[in-house]
């Protein structure tokens, strides 16, 4: 079984909108080792005025976590980052210096919603760069500012941003027109990581083991291998987060 890399999941409990519970937290878990996930990095929401908890609080429930993963039979690794909303709270954490990033890299998780525009887009992509850090753009298939525009996307990898898609968008779960504009970006390898976004084992569960077939199908071993095991491992352990992007390595 292929080891599978996910950079983007809300399995801690209690802290965002992903598992609900310590129950659901563990099942989760269970499903993304039988998926053949190794290597996992937790990634609860930072949002003003939405999801607001504390780091530290966090930083409990994912030492609970590692102690329940490190039962599994082959090793699975954990890391902890967050996924940080574009907005005011953000900014204070960039100004303080105080991001949580993937690994021992400069990468950060960054998402937007649904009303930013695209010049807002680009403008924190050059304020989370000064600031010394390199953006992972979250669910890039999602945002109605980007969708349709290969040429904006593309602008946005060579300003030095990486592009995270969703597993489910691929496998059609947000509906035909989301699926159709990522396999579009697929194609024309403007993504370089894919990851679950799982949020509780029903609603929103992990479906890695099932995109990485589809993908190597339709994308070709080699990227299909990029998107979920190779970029990620580079984005977890490149100190420097600005190394060169291409189809095939970040
Ligand atoms: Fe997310």
């Amino acid at each position: 079984m292929t080891k599978i890399v996910d950079l983007h999941c809300h399995i801690l409990p209690y802290v965002d909108d992903g598992a609900l519970r310590t129950e659901e937290s563990e099942e989760l878990l269970d499903m993304l080792y039988r998926q053949g996930v190794r290597i996992l990095c937790a990634t609860p929401h930072l949002r003003k005025g939405m999801f607001e908890t504390p780091d530290g609080e966090i930083q409990v429930q994912f030492d609970e976590l590692r102690m329940r993963a490190a039962q599994y039979e082959e090793r699975m690794l954990l890391f902890l980052s967050r996924e940080y909303h574009c907005d005011d709270l953000f900014r204070e954490r960039l100004n303080a210096g105080n991001v949580l990033c993937f690994g021992r890299g400069r990468t950060v998780l960054i998402e937007f919603s649904y009303h930013h525009t695209y010049e807002a887009i680009l403008s924190w992509i050059d304020d989370v760069q000064a600031r010394g850090y390199c953006p992972l753009i979250a669910h890039v298939e999602r945002y109605p500012a980007l969708s349709g525009s290969l040429e904006k996307v593309s602008t946005l990898i060579q300003k030095g941003a990486k592009i995270q898609m969703n597993a489910g968008s691929i496998l059609g779960r947000e509906g035909f027109r989301q699926s159709m504009w990522s396999k579009r970006l697929l194609k024309e390898g403007l993504v370089h990581v894919v990851a679950s976004d799982s949020h509780d084992p029903e609603n929103r569960p992990p479906e890695l083991d099932a995109c990485f077939h589809f993908l190597r199908k339709k994308v070709g071993d080699a990227y299909a291998m990029a998107l979920l095991r190779e970029n990620p491992v580079q984005i977890l352990t490149t100190i420097e987060g600005d190394s060169p992007l291409c189809k095939q390595s970040v």
